[in-house]
């Protein structure tokens, strides 16, 4: 990494939701040969506040990462606490263009590790499978998740390809 920029990594609340919609257009991926956008401001809103409120049977964490007061940057994780072992997707990682490659999405999954170890510590979960859903195209985002120990399998699905990445978190 050429250049590092210090960012806080805080909670994601209800008053940035706008903010992060439209940092979430920045996700495509390709899908049955066509580019999409990986999601409406609309759906995204109501995915994060029941995030930000936990409520339902899964619980959730939602980080954002913050420069000179502006949100640039967003991490989340759903977990699914009731499979076994329990387990997390972790999802619409994005860090706003012009600041990429300065350890931002670093900082955010750090932060994200940190808060699942919590949990893990607080509910007795002994281990937890990590994965992360990424486009075949998306290089920047496979090499994200290999530096962060996930490995990728291709999977294959009528209406196109992508990979999975997992990672098994383990309490020492
Ligand atoms: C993927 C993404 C979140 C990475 O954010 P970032 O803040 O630039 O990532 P970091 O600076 O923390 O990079 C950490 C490591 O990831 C890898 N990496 C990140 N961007 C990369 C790129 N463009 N090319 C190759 N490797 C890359 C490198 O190993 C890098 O370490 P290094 O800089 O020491 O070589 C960012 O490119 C992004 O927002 N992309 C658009 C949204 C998206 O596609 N999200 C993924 C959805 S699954």
């Amino acid at each position: 990494m050429n250049n590092h920029l210090e960012v806080v990594i805080r909670e994601a609340y209800e008053d940035d939701l706008e903010k992060i919609g439209e940092l979430l257009k920045q996700i495509e991926y390709i899908w049955n040969g066509q580019t999409r956008n990986a999601s409406s401001i609309r759906g995204v809103k109501k995915e994060i506040r029941n995030l930000v409120r936990s409520r339902g049977k899964n619980d959730g964490i939602a980080l954002v990462a913050v420069y000179e007061g502006e949100v640039i940057g967003y991490i989340q994780a759903i977990i699914y606490r009731n499979r076994t072992p329990p387990e997390t997707e972790v999802g619409r990682l994005v860090v706003d263009e012009p600041y990429r490659r300065q350890g931002i999405a670093s900082q955010l999954y750090e932060s994200l590790e940190k808060q699942l170890l919590e949990y893990m510590k607080e509910r007795g979960t002994k281990k937890m499978k990590l994965y992360a859903i990424i486009d075949t195209h998306n290089e920047p985002s496979q090499k994200f998740f290999e530096k962060q120990s996930y490995s990728l399998e291709k999977v294959k699905e009528r209406n196109g390809r992508y990979y999975k990445a997992e990672k098994w978190l383990r309490l020492s």
